[in-house]
């Protein structure tokens, strides 16, 4: 673990507060548009007795994540970023649209998207240091659930799905590009 916050940060890196800032709005957006994905899988899945208490489970746990990133925003003053409406929709589409492409797509879409939170998660975690104990511990414990949230997509057939390696592929790039601007805008 790092002793500070930001201690691994380059020279023309933002400073570990603005780092910091990026995180949460990053955070916080991210939860939100998992929230709208599972929404969109609902809105098609939802009365399916295979998926319906699963997909209430996982949107269950994104609002969690999206409250705690709710409450850090406010107390830390990060303003959230200007693309909320953009993943209200894209999230919901993202969701809705592979459910309808089937039950095994909308669990590709699941793995895809947890493994990509994953890995940003795990990126934050190496920068948190000893200073921010409790926001690693809060980012530590989500990842452990998106991991959960990948898994029960690989059990229930994600790479059965008709074109497996493009959708994935696909929904990955779309995720980072989504990463990647909500730090910055
Ligand atoms: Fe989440
Ligand atoms: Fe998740």
């Amino acid at each position: 673990m790092n002793k500070t916050t930001g201690e691994d940060l380059m020279p023309g890196d933002p400073s570990p507060k603005e780092m910091l800032e990026r995180m949460i709005r990053v955070d916080q957006a991210g939860e939100y548009g998992a929230v709208r994905i599972y929404q969109g899988q609902r809105a098609v899945l939802g009365k399916d007795p295979r998926y319906a208490e699963l997909l209430r489970h996982m949107e269950e746990q994104e609002r969690h994540h999206l409250d705690s990133f709710n409450k850090l925003a406010v107390e830390r003053r990060v303003r959230p970023t200007l693309l909320q409406p953009l993943w209200h929709l894209a999230g919901f589409a993202l969701g809705a649209g592979t459910a309808l492409l089937g039950d095994k797509a909308a669990m590709a879409c699941t793995v895809a998207v947890e493994e990509v939170i994953d890995q940003h998660y795990a990126e934050q975690a190496k920068r948190l240091g000893e200073d921010e104990a409790e926001l690693l511990k809060t980012v530590e414990q989500f990842r452990a659930e998106e991991v959960e949230h990948r898994d029960i997509g690989l059990a229930h057939g994600a790479e059965q799905a008709v074109g497996y390696p493009l959708l994935s592929a696909a929904i990955k790039t779309g995720s980072r590009l989504a990463i990647w601007l909500s730090e910055r805008i």
